[in-house]
């Protein structure tokens, strides 16, 4: 089927519903292009992007550098496995580690799958480094985390959507609150205690931005008691919260506005999504000499995982981070929206809190949990030219691409504004 022939919006959703695993429950748009902040569904009506694919999109749709990067490497070499070497990978691996300062990169495709890799490699770090019994590793995790869909990750939720009917599930994870440093200070008092895994800001929970200080004493914590400190920056790396990484605080990475002054190193950096500015799926473990050295040929690895097409996107999606400053960007335009979102609130009953950081932001509707309160608004959203999607309870997560402009953003907070306030008098909530 060619990509010019025509399908309804109707059409395209009725194949979805008979044939695809009803794994997803998709706001009714059915898309077709993109380009920058906006979409466009396949009656030709244009939208706002206002989730960036969960924020891997922060480069914006189709960036031209990073299409021509992919169009150029795909005429040459897409893929060769690790089997051989390609004249790709070394180049993106010395460009990643410089890029975010590390020593060394594994390459992963998606997500979950660095996550995963994380894991292992905090495993065998805790055997051989740090001399844990065999088979006694324990993984701190915190509660509401989200890390992904595999069988290890989901071990680590207590989601039951996620995990009911998937048992059994990996040994070896213990759940601690999130932003509760005394309850990481108590888990931490167990010496077989290999790695924290922790998202610098929940995303997937609702955007739950942690006490200032957690990071940083969280990070001490782990320093103290020979622990890995693993930043899961999957969601809010690149960018996202207006730093390139929502972990390092002020951590000499390349980020103008950082410091130089190590706030919080992790000890293992976990990304993916917007390294390749949305455009394939392209994942990363950042470490060090001294952990990432205890992987060793055949330990682990992935057919697609460092392909010289992923790699030449990457370093053109990394270049874009920089070249238009995005994290300023977000920075900036990250406190227009909470400040209009606050005016908003103050006329309105039915937001109840705006919390977030950078372009990653959330508000939380007035209303109980399992009401589709929420789900509704974003329905009027799109009606009204702007994509976004609930998340867990009653929580609206709105993540534009990065590369908005100010007048984009003043007229995307006005489309939210008049739609909550007209949703409220419609319905006399
Ligand atoms: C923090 C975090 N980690 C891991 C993942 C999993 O990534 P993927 O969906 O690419 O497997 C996500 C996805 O939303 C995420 O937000």
């Amino acid at each position: 089927m060619s990509v010019m022939e025509r399908i309804t919006s109707a059409d395209a959703i009725a194949l979805e519903e008979k044939y695809g695993a009803q794994n997803y429950h998709p706001l009714p748009v059915v898309l077709s292009r993109g380009e920058g902040v906006y979409v466009w569904d396949v009656e030709g009506k244009k939208y706002y992007d206002f989730l960036s694919a969960y924020s891997a999109v922060n480069q914006g749709h189709c960036h031209p550098k990073i299409i021509a990067a992919l169009k150029e490497q795909a005429e040459n070499l897409t893929l060769t496995s690790r089997a051989f070497y390609n004249d790709m990978l070394g180049r993106y691996e010395k460009y990643m580690s410089e890029y975010f300062g590390f020593d060394r990169v594994l390459p992963m495709n998606t997500g979950a799958e660095a996550v995963e890799t994380a894991i292992k490699i905090s495993r065998k770090w805790g055997y051989e480094k740090k001399g844990i019994h065999s088979n006694q590793a324990k993984i701190v995790v915190c509660q509401n985390n989200f890390h992904g869909r595999t069988i290890t990750i989901i071990s680590a939720s207590n989601d039951p959507i996620a995990t009911e009917n998937f048992g059994p599930f990996t040994p070896g994870i213990l759940s601690i609150r999130y932003d509760d440093i005394n309850a990481l200070r108590e888990a931490l008092e167990d010496p077989n205690i290999a790695a924290f895994l922790v998202e610098p800001i929940q995303g997937e929970a609702g955007v739950y931005v942690p006490d200032e200080n957690y990071l940083k004493e969280a990070y001490d914590l782990c320093k103290q008691k020979n622990v890995l400190f693993i930043a899961d920056e999957v969601q809010t790396g690149i960018a996202r919260t207006g730093r390139l990484l929502a972990s390092c605080g002020d951590c000499g990475c390349s980020d103008k506005n950082c410091s130089g002054e190590p706030e919080v190193k992790p000890d293992v950096l976990i990304l993916g999504k917007a390294l390749s500015g949305g455009v394939l799926p392209v994942s990363a473990v950042l470490a060090n000499n001294e952990v990432m050295e205890v992987i060793r040929p055949g330990n682990h690895g992935s057919t697609f995982g460092g392909n010289p097409l992923a790699c030449a996107v990457a370093m053109a999606a990394l270049d874009v981070v920089k070249e238009e400053n995005l994290a300023e960007n977000a920075e900036y335009l990250g406190e227009i929206f909470r400040q209009g979102m606050e005016k908003l609130m103050a006329k309105s009953s039915l937001v109840k809190l705006v919390r977030g950081k950078g372009l990653l932001n959330a508000i939380v509707i007035n209303d109980t949990e399992d009401s589709s309160t929420a789900w509704d608004i974003c329905i009027a959203l799109k009606e009204n030219g702007l994509l976004a999607k609930p998340t867990h309870g009653n929580i609206i997560r709105f993540a534009p691409p990065l590369v908005m402009t100010e007048e984009e953003l003043l007229d995307c907070i006005a489309i939210i504004s008049k739609t909550i306030l007209d949703f409220e008098k419609k319905t006399g909530q």
